[in-house]
């Protein structure tokens, strides 16, 4: 997998990859979205002149394309078009089309390459790279996939210029992740960036973050070990998530894990020793971003029932991440369940 790293000249850089040998016999097809087909497609075309001719194909906006029924589609407007085993899938999206785009394009004729272009921030820093292709089923997320890595992944920040703030904001707190468990030094710098309002992310920033996903998914590829730490606030995160959606007052993924976030450094000081000043530090920050909720005792035990069914628990217990100290984190931490209630009660 190449990462075209994110320059302004990103896309010029893409035009003369597919202008190469490499892609000599391709025909290429682009899954877009509403709002990637209004915002990104046609600056994506006139930049990059081998997709000149390609054909689009347009899915749901969010979740909801991530759907069997949608791929089976997508399959058959593939093999209608006579889409052959040279022929490229082009991503042009947030998580949610990379997720489904890497899954019709694995599945297709047993494997046809794929190309992400990520068009919102948790797209460019965390779901276009790593080569988890995912649907969801029956309601639960993300249980059908395969491992499969895009062959190019081209991070042109420039898309973002037209991404909702709330979306920015997701991604943002997926970038404080990425950084508390892989550089400090930029964790710091973005908590002060934040704290003084300043929400321009910087494109060095994102290929920053890029880079450190890259780096752990390259150390264990299948999600066997060490890429756990990936999952820092995600625990909690998804906890909170689903009760957020329950209530009727969502939080976006990233916004969940951010406050999952302030969970997990609540037990890493208990646990592990971590410095306070870190978790006040970080529920400052956060609080900046989104407004931090106050459970009832009856809302911790909803949050609980979620967290029984993480996918990273095991013999029965509840696993997470925690950490030592910004930079090292430790991974499949059993934490007893009156711990995730007192995190849970001390939130804000
Ligand atoms: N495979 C992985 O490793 C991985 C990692 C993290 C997240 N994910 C998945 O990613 C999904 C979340 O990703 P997401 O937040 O990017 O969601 P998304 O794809 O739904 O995008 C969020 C919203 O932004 C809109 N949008 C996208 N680009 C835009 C642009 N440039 N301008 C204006 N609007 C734009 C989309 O239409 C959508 O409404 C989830 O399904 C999650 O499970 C996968
Ligand atoms: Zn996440």
């Amino acid at each position: 997998m190449t990462i075209l790293p994110s320059h302004l000249s990103s896309l010029s850089r893409l035009s003369r990859t597919l202008a190469g040998k490499a892609y000599q016999n391709a025909r290429y097809f682009i899954l877009v979205d509403e709002n990637t087909y209004n915002h990104c497609l046609a600056r994506l075309v006139s930049k990059v002149v081998p997709l000149q001719e390609a054909e689009f194909m347009e899915v749901p906006i969010g979740e909801e394309c991530k759907d069997i029924a949608i791929a089976t589609q997508l399959w058959e407007t593939l093999l209608e078009s006579g889409a052959d085993r040279d022929s490229v899938l082009v991503n042009l999206g947030g998580g949610c089309v990379s997720d489904l785009g890497g899954f019709v394009a694995s599945g297709y004729k047993r494997g046809i390459r794929y190309i992400n272009i990520p068009t919102t921030l948790i797209g460019m820093i965390d779901a276009a790279i790593g080569g988890k292709t995912a649907l969801n089923l029956d309601g639960y997320k993300n249980q059908i996939g395969f491992f499969n890595a895009p062959d190019i992944v081209c991070i042109e920040p420039t898309f973002l210029d037209t991404l909702p703030d709330k979306e920015l904001f997701s991604g943002t707190f997926e970038m404080l992740k990425t950084f508390m468990i892989g550089d400090p030094e930029q964790y710091h710098h973005l908590c002060d960036m934040l704290l003084g309002g300043n929400l321009e992310i910087q494109p060095d920033m994102i290929a920053r973050c890029a880079e450190i996903k890259d780096a752990v998914v390259k150390k264990d590829p299948k999600d066997k070990g060490i890429r756990h730490i990936l999952n820092l606030g995600h625990t909690f995160g998804h906890g909170i998530e689903a009760h957020s959606h329950q209530i009727g007052n969502p939080f976006t993924h990233g916004e969940a894990v951010g406050v999952g976030m302030i969970c997990a450094l609540y037990l890493s000081v208990r646990k592990l020793g971590l410095p306070q000043a870190i978790l006040d530090n970080y529920r400052n920050v956060a609080s900046k971003m989104v407004e931090l909720p106050h459970y009832s005792l009856k809302e911790t035990e909803e949050i609980l029932t979620y967290m029984r069914q993480d996918k990273k628990n095991a013999d029965g217990e509840i696993r997470c991440v925690l950490l030592q100290e910004l930079g090292a984190p430790v991974i499949d931490l059993a934490v007893d369940e009156n711990e995730i209630r007192d995190a849970l009660l001390k939130i804000s």
